[in-house]
């Protein structure tokens, strides 16, 4: 795993966003995996910055997002996929059928994800992966426990995740659904080259675990030690308990 701390998120946010602008720079039919929530909102910034200010195409490239919350549907504006039309898929030149995001609505749920999965090899598999690291160590909605060869499935969501995520809900956590459709860990790994943000004191707990600490399915995200073209991205804070940060 390669660790990049850069000055503030915002710097952090810019490196990681031109890595994937030159990813569809230089291959205009690019399948891109994305995340949602706080952290990759800047970096959405910098895509669509690309789009205006250099005409970046993204025409020909299609997304798979992570996740998506069971119950709620496109026009809810909780939804992770009403999140990144706001977010990005309505300010860049996506073809809609080509942004997809898993289903939460579905009436079969284990087919819609089988059908997830197929979609994504039949896309060529994801060149390029997305991440944020939850509190808990969770990427995508891959809470501690999960197992490393998981695949597109429901999750149930943690106390934790819940708790922080309310902040969507009107602070209600009595509101956040308790499940979630998710990627697997195996469908993240299987990714050619991941990008994983986190910034803040509150991931810097996770962060030194996920870089430093055993390969264990009680932090998910430590599963990406064994990743072959990983690069973390950084600001100080999140960095703060890596004891081996200068080497990084
Ligand atoms: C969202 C996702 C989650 C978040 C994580 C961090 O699609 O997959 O794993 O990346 O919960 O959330 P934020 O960025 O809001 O701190």
């Amino acid at each position: 795993m390669e660790t990049i701390i850069s000055q503030n998120a915002r710097e952090a946010s810019r490196a990681a966003g031109s890595a994937v602008a030159d990813l569809v720079r230089n291959k205009p039919t690019a399948v891109l995996g994305l995340a949602t929530g706080g952290t990759p909102q800047r970096l959405y910034e910098e895509l669509i910055r690309a789009r205006r200010e250099e005409g970046l195409d993204f025409s020909r490239v299609v997304t798979f997002n992570l996740d998506e919350y069971v119950g709620l549907g496109p026009n809810d504006s909780r939804s992770y996929h009403f999140y990144m039309w706001k977010n990005l898929f309505s300010h860049i030149n996506i073809k809609p059928e080509n942004a997809r995001v898993p289903n939460g609505l579905a009436a079969d749920v284990p087919a819609s994800c089988a059908a997830y999965e197929r979609a994504i090899a039949a896309a060529g598999g994801i060149d390029l992966q997305v991440l944020g690291l939850g509190e808990n160590g969770h990427i995508g909605f891959n809470e501690p426990g999960s197992a490393f060869d998981s695949r597109t499935r429901v999750e149930t969501l943690s106390a934790q995740t819940i708790r922080n995520n309310a902040r969507f809900f009107g602070g209600d956590e009595k509101r956040v659904p308790r499940h979630s459709v998710t990627m697997g860990l195996a469908t993240i790994m299987e990714a050619r080259r991941i990008l994983l943000l986190a910034f803040g004191d509150a991931k810097a707990a996770a962060v030194a675990a996920m870089i430093e600490g055993p390969v264990a399915t009680k932090l998910p995200a430590s599963v990406l030690q064994h990743h072959p073209d990983a690069q973390v991205f950084l600001d100080p804070s999140a960095a703060a308990a890596l004891k081996r940060a200068r080497f990084a």
